[in-house]
């Protein structure tokens, strides 16, 4: 697919690496051309002006800082509706790190993401593991529902059955398996999800303990 990530940083270097490797074409765009040029540059992919970026890409991952996110989807277009149509993944922690709490009072990034770009079908996801802990599709090769000590389950949520179908395809192909937890309301809950395990973390625990280990039957 036509990856394109809304974001120069970190993450989008990380994800951009594993989808890459497994085939995609990747773009990347950002406030800053220059990083958006190393970014692509340390993928494999093409920098484009913010601005292109919905006419290249297939799919959109937003990767930005919050405080970044209503300036990056402005260059996009996306309040004029250059998104719509588009599968838009939302990967942004709002989270107060200091406190785990959820920077916006109400609702979520992703329901923000919605409202700064109308007509684009958004999905939250990918947004509570680190992007360097993936791998790619061998890591799932050999795994079933029982296995979630060896498999990164990603809970997602977005209100398209395509797109969230599309958006399970690419955390496949991460090397994880998505959980679809329903339509974009539940993304206050996912995005909680990472105050949660930084609040645990803090406490001096891995959070993969301080969840029950409940098996399928
Ligand atoms: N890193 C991870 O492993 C990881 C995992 C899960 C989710 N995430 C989430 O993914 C998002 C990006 O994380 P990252 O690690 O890539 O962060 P990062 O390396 O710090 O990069 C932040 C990105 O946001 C942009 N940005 C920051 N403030 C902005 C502003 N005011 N206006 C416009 N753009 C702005 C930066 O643009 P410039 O390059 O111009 O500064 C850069 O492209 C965050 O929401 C983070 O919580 C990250």
């Amino acid at each position: 697919m036509k990856i394109g990530f809304l974001g120069t940083g970190n993450f989008t270097v990380a994800l951009g690496k594993v989808w890459a490797a497994a085939g995609h074409q990747i773009f990347v765009a950002g406030r800053s051309s220059d990083n958006a040029t190393k970014a692509a540059a340390a993928v494999g992919g093409t920098a484009v002006p913010p601005a292109s970026l919905a006419g290249l890409a297939e799919v959109l991952v937003v990767a930005v800082a919050w405080e970044g996110l209503e300036p990056v989807l402005a260059l996009a277009g996306a309040p004029g509706g250059a998104l719509a149509g588009l599968t838009v993944i939302d990967c942004t922690n709002a989270v107060d790190y200091g406190t785990g709490r959820l920077k916006p009072e109400t609702g979520s990034a992703a329901e923000l993401v919605a409202s700064l770009a109308p007509g684009a079908h958004v999905v939250k996801a990918l947004h509570l593991f680190a992007g360097t802990s993936w791998r790619g599709r061998s890591a799932t090769d050999s795994a079933d529902g029982n296995s979630a000590a060896d498999v990164q389950v990603v809970a997602i949520c977005g209100d398209d059955a395509g797109s969230l179908a599309i958006t399970s395809a690419l955390i496949e192909d991460l090397g994880g398996k998505a959980a679809i937890l329903g339509d974009l309301s539940a993304a206050r809950q996912l995005e909680e999800a990472a105050g949660y395990v930084m609040r645990v973390v803090a406490a001096g625990f891995n959070p993969r303990s301080a969840v029950p280990d409940v098996r399928r039957g």
